[in-house]
């Protein structure tokens, strides 16, 4: 996810793309980078790091115009460097992008062939030297020819050198606002950076192609044929507009996440089936292993446990699955055939870092699923899948865990194939369950009101439990630290089964148990576990697979998901976790986003 900006008008370009900038830079941080159109040239001038680094590097010597555009990047493709930011030039054109151009290594071969050279390592670059080649003196046909040969998703803004004061825009996926102004026009990643100037917008629809002059705002689509634009304004505050209105990162990470765990999974889906080609993991890869240990810490290490439940049933293949903290100072065995598996959000966990390399020294395999490109694990991990779910500003992990899981999930079809447990047809079968589950999560977010009202019940409590029985015990674990880490409420997840050797003592009148019951299966002895805490008072809450599956007297309170098949019920069930957690540490009137002792990447042991 990156931030984008372009303008043209009358002011200073430089310092209202500076402006502007600084207003995306929590979409990423890893460089930034500026183009204005000086006296016919378009001047660039690009930086590594943090917007300040090029705010410095510009210095006393900002270019002038008044047309440009602007970026602020987190990298995909290409670790953090100044050769990597953008925008990325070519002899005709120069342009910015957030997205992912799925197919660019088969469009670099063909540049390759033509004699284009290529100083970068994004996918970007790759994009603009397609429009270069395909440039025929007219930017519109010249883009709407380039997007038919480009895949993934993108929004671009571009500016060509014939027309150094025209700003070009287009969008397929990713966020594009067009904002006119009074003498001036801005397209932009999110309205907050041109909010100062216009409160005036209009979303950018695929196919459409936006050409902004000083004074026009025009639309046109891949023919050439213009498209009218309905205009809206808004009356948001610059502050809240940041979080894109939303209250906290955290509620706006939760709702992101059926569009995280898109980008995340549609690259590693080739011909129906799970390929992880976009990684350059080989194919005879999946069939070297007969042990897999993952490691990880938080959140990271319960996407491992849902993984474990998944790769066990689709591809027997035993899996073990410990917090890095304890795997690095146990002196594990580790055969030839185990592949070590690190999930990371950030890529920098200290732990998790150092049982990586505790796993390499012993000669071992490893894979790290991680979500920031360029980040140590990334770099020092045999092979590496890209979680795309953007960056997570919220201390609390939501969308990462969604996005860890998808690829958990992709991999155990993978493994499922590779030793022959399952065939091509139940392969595909259950990659386009994996997919519904996507709009199974987006029917969990509908829950919040019930969720909100159901934490009122939470607020005061001291103590409270969560049980679950095989995946849904997964969850819990989830659900238990997602609560306790944001509302300060001591949480306890359990086995459901278990909680009648010891802990049951504990549920007396009152207690608050949060009960999942979204797997057919283990249903009848679901039942019976909430039966026994209610019988001791406890005051249950029942997440359940479907409002048919179960009785409604079981429980004081139930919220039922949209049924899917079991084995994808941990999308939609961990989205109603998040909320509850969310919304009970709203009630108490918590620091949700920067919970007290926290830190966002724990880089010490
Ligand atoms: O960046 P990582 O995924 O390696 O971080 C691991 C944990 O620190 C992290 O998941 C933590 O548990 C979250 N704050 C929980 O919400």
């Amino acid at each position: 996810m990156c931030g984008i900006i372009g303008y043209t008008g009358f002011r200073p370009a430089c310092s209202i793309l500076l402006e502007g900038l600084g207003r995306l830079e929590y979409r990423g941080y890893d460089s930034a980078g500026i183009l204005v159109s000086q006296d016919g040239e378009l001047v660039t001038i690009k930086a590594k790091g943090r917007l300040d680094s090029l705010r410095q590097k510009i210095g006393d010597h900002p270019p002038v115009g008044t047309s440009g555009m602007g970026h602020t990047r987190w990298a995909t493709h290409g670790e953090p460097s100044d050769e990597n930011s953008h925008p990325h030039g070519t002899k005709n054109l120069a342009l910015v992008h957030n997205g992912i151009i799925e197919n660019y290594i088969e469009l670099k071969r063909g540049l390759i062939e033509k004699g284009y050279q290529f100083l970068s390592q994004t996918d970007t670059e790759i994009a603009a030297a397609t429009m270069d080649l395909n440039y025929d003196g007219d930017p519109v046909s010249t883009i709407a020819k380039s997007l038919r040969q480009i895949e993934g998703s993108y929004a671009f803004v571009i500016m060509f050198r014939d027309f150094p004061d025209t700003v070009y825009a287009v969008r397929k996926d990713g966020p594009l606002l067009v904002a006119p102004g009074d003498g001036e026009n801005f397209v932009v990643s999110d309205l907050t950076a041109a909010i100062g100037y216009t409160n005036r917008y209009f979303t950018l629809d695929e196919g459409e192609i936006a050409v902004l002059t000083r004074d026009s705002v025009r639309v046109v689509d891949l023919d050439g044929n213009p498209v009218e634009k309905t205009e809206r304004t808004v009356g948001w505050s610059i502050e809240q507009a940041q979080k894109d209105g939303f209250e906290h990162f955290m509620l706006k990470e939760i709702t992101e996440q059926p569009a995280a765990l898109r980008n995340t999974i549609h690259p590693r889906i080739k011909n129906g089936l799970p390929s992880f080609s976009y990684d350059q993991i080989p194919e005879g890869f999946f069939a070297s292993f007969d042990r897999i240990q993952i490691v990880a810490c938080g959140t990271a290490m319960h996407a491992g446990l849902v993984g474990k439940a998944v790769i066990e049933q689709v591809a027997r293949i035993p899996v073990e699955v410990e917090v890095a903290s304890e795997f690095r100072y146990r002196n594990p065995i580790l055969g030839k055939r185990t592949l070590v598996v690190v999930i990371s959000q950030s890529g920098e966990t200290a732990d998790s870092l150092a049982a990586l390399r505790l796993a390499r020294s012993l000669g071992v395999t490893t894979l790290a699923v991680v979500n920031v490109a360029g980040s140590s694990i990334a770099r020092e991990a045999d092979y590496v899948i890209h979680t795309h779910a953007g960056p997570e500003i919220s201390v609390a992990s939501t969308k990462a865990y969604s996005v860890q899981v998808s690829a958990l999930y992709l991999l155990a079809f993978s493994f499922g194939l590779a030793v022959k447990r399952i065939d091509e047809e139940e392969a595909a079968a259950l990659v386009s369950k994996l997919e519904g589950a996507v709009d199974a999560v987006g029917a969990a977010l509908d829950k919040a009101p019930e969720l909100e009202q159901a934490a009122k019940r939470f607020s005061d409590v001291q103590s409270l439990f969560f049980l679950g029985r095989g995946l849904d015990w997964a969850l819990a674990n989830e659900g238990s630290l997602k609560l306790k880490e944001i509302s300060y409420i001591h949480c306890e997840a359990y086995a459901a089964g278990e909680l009648k050797h010891g802990t049951i003592s504990l549920i007396t009148e009152g207690i608050p148990v949060i009960a999942l019951a979204t797997q057919q299966r283990l249903m009848g002895k679901m039942v019976s576990n909430i039966k026994e805490v209610k019988a001791r008072g406890a005051d249950v809450l029942l997440i359940a697979k479907s409002d048919e599956t179960v009785s409604h007297d079981v429980a004081d309170t139930l919220v039922a998901l949209s049924p899917i098949d079991d084995l994808f019920m941990p999308f939609p069930a961990v989205v109603l976790l998040q909320l509850i957690a969310y919304y009970t540490a709203k009630e108490r009137g918590c620091d949700i986003d920067k919970p007290r002792n926290l830190a966002k990447s724990v880089t010490v042991e």
